[in-house]
Parts: structure tokens; sequence; C-alpha cells
């Protein structure tokens, strides 16, 4: 049987916190046996809003390292910058042109982002969900492990690609999104009703991979909780559940064994344990990442060969595209 293929990214903005980590990340390293895995660092997105060129720069490079820290394997995943491969702008115009304005403009998260912009929206920003549609497509990818907030964005491209090869024949694979049951939203530590977000304003409410021990016990300490004194999972506990999801990650611990450990026991001891998980679990992803930065050429490496593995697919779908479309 043929061999699933993966395709997932993440963009080279902010710093990357527990949320990017478990939504995304710890599916793609477990995912890496499943079938055969493109991660990209998606730079191209990241200019949708404007970026300080120099640290974006300097970003991408974080986010490879990063990526290997958290333990992507570049013997089982190819690992690439989009921009890298310009088969990634270049289906993203085709494909503009069967996307529709009016879908586009139904996507949630530009919405958002365009409220907070307050109007300022580049075309790029409009366009972001067709160059994703297009990085998913040019692999022929089966299986999309992202967050809950990026099904919109898959759905999206299944829709395209549905409409491309009803017009142009069958080019795409159609493909699914993969996300955890618990874990696919990630909260604020700060404000549980909100997602844990790389640009959210206060930087209690997320905890960074590169956060160092003193900040990760600061940021859980002050954690707000919900009312009542028990450790339980449900709906009117936002707080506690959101601690919940991401001890039972990084513990590697069911969320009812720790309802059951903690059970007549106080937030506080509950506070302080997860707070020495999460230090533990991040100590050895932060002194392989310090490693890989000291290896300038090592990650120079990685990251050629990944383009080279991944243009060799890319080329291929792009020539079929250009056929049936009737291009060049
Ligand atoms: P980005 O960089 O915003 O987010 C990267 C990944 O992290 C997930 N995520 C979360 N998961 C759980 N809880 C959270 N609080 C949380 N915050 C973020 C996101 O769902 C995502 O999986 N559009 C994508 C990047 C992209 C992409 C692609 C993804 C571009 N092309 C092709 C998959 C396939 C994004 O916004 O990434």
């Amino acid at each position: 049987m043929a061999q699933k293929r993966i395709f997932s990214g993440i963009k080279p903005t902010g710093r990357l916190h527990l949320g990017n980590y478990i939504g995304a990340i710890k599916q793609w390293v477990a995912m890496q046996n499943e079938g055969e895995c493109f991660f990209c660092i998606v730079d191209l997105h990241a200019i949708t809003v404007p970026q300080e060129p120099k640290i974006l720069k300097e970003k991408i490079r974080e986010l490879a390292a990063l990526y290997l820290a958290c333990g992507i394997d570049p013997e089982k995943s190819v690992i690439f910058v989009q921009s890298h491969n310009l088969d990634h702008p270049a289906l993203a115009w085709i494909l503009d042109c069967v996307a529709s304005m009016g879908q586009l403009g139904r996507m949630t998260q530009y919405k958002s982002k365009s409220e907070e912009l307050k109007g300022k929206v580049s075309v790029g920003l409009f366009n972001y969900p067709v160059l994703m549609a297009a990085d998913i497509l040019l692999y022929q990818t089966d299986l999309v492990p992202v967050g809950e907030d990026q099904i919109q964005h898959v759905e999206l491209t299944r829709d395209l690609a549905e409409r491309f090869n009803h017009r142009f024949g069958q080019i795409f694979k159609i493909p699914e999104h993969r996300i955890f049951k618990i874990g696919a939203r990630v909260m604020s530590l700060q404000h549980p009703e909100k997602k844990m977000s790389k640009s959210d304003d206060d930087p209690n409410g997320t905890i960074d991979l590169l956060d160092q021990p003193d900040e990760i016990r600061r940021k859980i300490k002050v954690a707000v909780t919900d009312s009542g004194r028990e450790i339980l999972f449900r709906e009117d506990k936002p707080a506690i559940s959101n601690l919940l999801t991401i001890y039972s990650h990084l513990s590697g611990k069911s969320v009812e064994e720790l309802e059951k450990k903690y059970q007549g026991k106080g937030y506080r001891e509950f506070k302080d344990d997860l707070a020495e998980v999460v230090v533990e679990f991040l100590r050895p992803i932060q002194q392989r990442y310090t490693q890989i930065r000291q290896e300038k050429k090592y990650l120079d490496q990685v990251l050629a060969t990944g383009l080279k593995k991944a243009q060799a697919i890319s080329r291929r779908t792009m020539n079929q595209v250009y056929q049936a479309v009737g291009l060049g």
C-alpha cells in the first residue's frame, strides 16, 4: 500500500508556544512513522502582515531549529522553507484564479485578523488560505495535522482541489485534517475563553517553548483558575480543564488519571506539579535547540536537503497543473 503523505507548517512569527507544540508539532512527531512527512517553515505566510526583515530572517532559522529540537527527524521527514520553493507562490496564483472572493471573505481567521488590523489589510492576507491550499496540494497530501483553528482552511483546500479537478481533470488528491481530540485548542492561561496565541499582548497568557524555568513557574502560578476547588475537566471549569490538557499532553498521563491523582487536593499543589512537568518537558528541547543553533552548517544542510526532496515532488505536480490548465 502506498504511504500516506503528511504536510503541515508553522509561520516564523512571534514565539512558538505550548499551543503550537500540542496542537501541531506533537502530532507531527508521532506521525513520522505513519507516512511520508513534509514540515514547512511558511515564511511567505508570515509576510501577509508586516514583519521586520532582520527579525524574520532570524525567526526562520529559530523555527527550523525548534522543529528539530522538538523531535522532527530529518532522516524521516522533509523540513524546508516555503519561500525557497517557488512552486508554492506559482500554484497559489493558479488557485487564485479558481477561488472566489466570496469564499475567501468568509474565512473566520481573515475576518478576525482584518478587524484587528482595522481595515489595513493586504491582498496577501486575503489570499492567505489560497497559498495554504497550494502548500498542501503541491505534495498530493493525504493528511494535514493542525490545531482546530486551521480546520476551516483545510476545508477550503478540499473545496479548491475539487473545483480544480472538476474543471481540469483529476490532478489533486483531496486532503483531510487531523486534530487531537483534546488539545486541538490550547487556551490562554490568562483568558481561558481565548486560544493561546503568538500575537497575545499579555505575555502571561502563553508558555513559550524557550521560556526559562523560573518564567514558566511564575506564569503557571499566576494562571487564572475557576471558582470552586475541584480539579476536574468540565465545561464550567475552562481554566482548570486547559491546565489539565497541558498536564496530560506533556506528562503522558490521561486526564482521568490526573483527576484521580488530585482528588481532594488544592490548586496550589496541582499548579506546583504542573510547573515542574512543563519545566522538565521543555528542558531537553531547549538543550537540543541551543546545540542546533550553534551548528549553523548542519541547519543549512538540513534545509537544503529538504528543499531538494520537496521540489522533486512539487515539480511533478506543477508539470501536471501546467499541462491541465494549458499554460507554458
Ligand atoms: P500558525 O503558525 O498560526 O500555527 C501553527 C500551528 O499551531 C496550531 N495552533 C494551536 N493549536 C492548539 N492550540 C492553540 N492555541 C494553537 N495555536 C496555534 C495551529 O492550528 C497550526 O497547526 N495557517 C497555518 C500555517 C500553514 C499551514 C500550511 C498549516 C501554512 N500552510 C499548510 C498546515 C498546512 C498557521 O496559521 O500556522
